[in-house]
């Protein structure tokens, strides 16, 4: 049985006193929940926030980490440090990493091989854009995705890892993926990831990202291969964000 996992994604809002607030309050408002819960800040509150959650069951992540392990790479965090300061999740490939910063596939692979190095778990973040949805080129985007990160660690390290399928489309839109939509694409990564191994692609989480709000979140999260959602701007608001934790 595969736990559920929700995962706030700040991005880059805030300041210091915004990220203790909302850590405040989440921790507060959280209550019993059977589903693990997280949030990813940014870099510069890691410290901050993980003082903030540290008697709560809230876990802290990252929402990028580098391609090597340390040295000359000025202006990268690496997994080390990450851990070193309490993160337990790191983004890896968020589309917007992807098409600003030029995170190739290869890099996004070597991010999260680094992140498992030092017990990171890593979040690869896998979609298509609206383009290449309407080319019908969806599985083959994803394939690629995946193959890039399978090729470089091997499907075991699946074992200790979480995909996100984020949609680009659909990420800060308002345009949600249907259930049936997003569905099909989080079963056909499960049956990719069964080709190589079974046991692998049953336990592994896979959450929707896009647009998820509280209103919606419910009908994805029903789904049979939908384990949760990584969460961006609906994730800025506690009480929504709670509420959106809630329907599981
Ligand atoms: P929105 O929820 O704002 O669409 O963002 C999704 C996302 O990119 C989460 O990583």
């Amino acid at each position: 049985m595969r736990r559920s996992l929700i995962m706030g994604n700040w991005k880059m809002n805030g300041l210091r006193q915004d990220a203790v607030n909302l850590a405040s309050a989440l921790a507060e408002g959280l209550g019993e929940v059977a589903q693990e819960v997280a949030v990813c800040v940014p870099f510069v509150y890691l410290p901050d926030v993980a003082q903030v959650l540290a008697s709560s069951p809230i876990a802290l992540g990252a929402q990028n980490v580098a391609d090597q392990a340390s040295g000359a790479y000025t202006g990268e965090v690496s997994a080390a440090q990450l851990a070193d300061v309490g993160a337990k999740y790191a983004l890896v490939g968020h589309s917007e990493r992807r098409s600003y910063y030029g995170d190739t596939n290869q890099s996004v692979a070597n991010r999260f091989a680094q992140a498992q190095k030092q017990g990171v778990i890593p979040v690869l973040c896998v979609g298509e854009t609206l383009d290449e949805r309407e080319q019908g080129k969806t599985f083959s985007v994803v394939d690629e995705q995946l193959d890039a990160v399978i090729d470089t660690v091997g499907i075991a390290a699946f074992a200790n890892a979480v995909i996100a399928y984020e949609p680009v489309w659909a990420i800060g839109t308002g345009k949600t993926a249907s259930d049936e939509q997003a569905q099909e694409v989080h079963h056909y990564i499960r049956q990719r990831l069964a080709e190589r191994d079974a046991d692998i692609a049953a336990n592994l989480q896979i959450l929707y990202g896009g647009s998820v709000k509280p209103d919606n979140a419910q009908g994805l999260f029903a789904q049979p291969d939908i384990d949760g959602g990584l969460v961006g701007g609906a994730s800025l608001d506690a009480s929504g964000f709670l509420k959106i934790c809630h329907s599981v």
